[in-house]
């Protein structure tokens, strides 16, 4: 049901003008404000898609501050790193802003994620929010991996290597796309100038998408965690000032995290080899990328056999794509009428093992390319398609949900009874 919430009135002779001209306050209040009702039963992993979007804005402003020292040029780029670390003004706050708010943007993202599979907030009305939400997840891949390449340190330099060189697997045209990609057979002074170009632009792409993703949210309005849609005028609060209060809790919380990071562990993410210049004679002993690729690397990797006249870097790149596409199909892989995994027992199980198999799959993308990684990698890939594929498709036909309650307010009551 579709509850009409209060519409803006301009109090003052003031905001009657700028309604007339600029009506900005009443997108605010439709969007933010008193104008958007949201169910009053959300719990707090419904920060997590603001915390995403403030992690976001930090990369940017971050972002932009760098952009104006640093030198994108093969020979320069490391240094001029350096140079911002050591010369400019509060240039190490602002570099290590930028890579820990990296991470910190993807583990926000990654909560984000898995809650809406956990809640199923990706079924029915909500499938396109979801579907703009793999378009943002894809597009913040291709901009970190850009990003870090920028570094031109040796694990930037040989992570851009590995990335392009998969380019190389398509038939025909591929080593031709490749060299295209860099602009030459290797990474050199062409790479890292549209590294940057591309790295510097793909931000405020995101930003417009992220601003169609609340466009298509608002149209359905927000979920909960019950699944139920809202019924009763008594089920939902304003946005403002209930969970703009709320929100503002997590965004504390969030900086509080990003801030002891900066300051006391700035570089607990990364790769001690990036602070080695790039050297395209030295190969890295064990190559690998920041820690949000980690899972779809280990599935890159479990492809060690060719298959049908394919070779295994070409499968291992099709199940790669596929690892991360997949996600996109869930609103129509998973047919249950049951929305939430709480009134799911069955699914639940499935959903934990999931969680689990992805730590699983991150750890060995971060080991070596060896035994028993390899094997382990292969079997957690194996589960990992096999929850999307097979077992999200086959267990609304079998599994025994429990009852779900005809309203949030009477799904909360027995909670709160219990
Ligand atoms: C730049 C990245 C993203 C930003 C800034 C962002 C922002 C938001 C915000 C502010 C909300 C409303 C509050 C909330 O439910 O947490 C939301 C909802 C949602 N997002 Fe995202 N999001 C991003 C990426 C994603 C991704 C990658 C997915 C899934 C693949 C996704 C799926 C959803 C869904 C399904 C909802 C609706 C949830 C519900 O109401 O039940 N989002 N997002």
């Amino acid at each position: 049901m579709k509850l009409s919430p209060p519409p803006y009135q301009p109090k003052n002779t003031f905001t009657r003008w700028l309604d007339d001209r600029l009506p900005v306050i009443r997108l605010w209040h439709d969007v933010m404000g008193k104008g958007y009702l949201v169910p009053r039963n959300l719990n707090w992993l419904w920060n997590f898609g603001v915390l995403a979007g403030i992690a976001l804005t930090i990369q940017i402003i971050t972002g932009l501050a760098l952009a104006m020292h640093y030198v994108a040029s093969s020979n320069e780029a490391f240094n001029s790193i350096e140079a911002i670390m050591r010369y400019v003004g509060f240039g190490w706050l602002i570099r290590y802003g930028h890579m820990v708010g990296a991470s910190l943007f993807f583990a926000a993202l990654y909560i984000h994620m898995f809650r809406g599979v956990y809640y199923g907030s990706y079924k029915a009305p909500r499938e396109v929010v979801w579907l703009i939400g793999v378009l943002l997840f894809m597009l913040a891949m291709a901009t970190a991996f850009l990003g870090y390449s920028l570094v031109w340190g040796q694990m930037s330099y040989w992570a851009a290597q590995v990335i392009t060189g998969l380019f190389s697997v398509v038939p025909f045209v591929g080593e031709k796309i490749r060299i295209w990609v860099l602009g030459g057979f290797a990474p050199n002074a062409a790479t890292v100038n549209r590294f940057f170009v591309l790295h510097f632009t793909l931000p405020f792409v995101i930003l417009a998408v992220v601003g169609l993703h609340v466009w298509a949210l608002h149209r359905q309005g927000s979920g909960n965690p019950t699944g139920i849609e809202v019924k009763k005028a008594e089920e939902v609060v304003p946005m403002q000032p209930y969970y703009i209060a709320k929100d503002f809790v997590a965004i504390c919380v969030f900086l509080l995290i990003f801030c002891s990071l900066v300051f006391f562990y700035p570089n607990v993410f990364t790769d001690p080899d990036n602070y080695i210049p790039a050297n395209p004679f030295s190969t890295p002993a064990h190559i690998k990328p920041e820690w949000y690729f980690w899972p779809f690397y280990a599935v890159l990797r479990s492809f060690t056999v060719n298959f049908m006249g394919i070779p295994a870097k070409l499968w291992g790149v099709l199940g790669m794509g596929l690892s991360v596409l997949v996600w996109g199909l869930l609103p129509w892989l998973d047919n249950s009428p049951v929305r939430s995994g709480r009134y799911r027992p069955v699914f639940r199980c499935f959903f934990l093992l999931f969680l689990a198999d992805i730590l699983l799959l991150g750890f060995c993308g971060k080991q070596p390319a060896e035994e028993p990684w390899i094997r382990l990698g292969q079997w957690a890939s194996l589960y990992y398609f096999a929850f999307f594929l097979v077992i999200l498709p086959i267990l609304p036909l079998v599994e025994k949900t429990k009852a779900v309650p005809s309203s949030i307010e009477e799904a909360e009551k027995k909670r709160t009874d219990a």
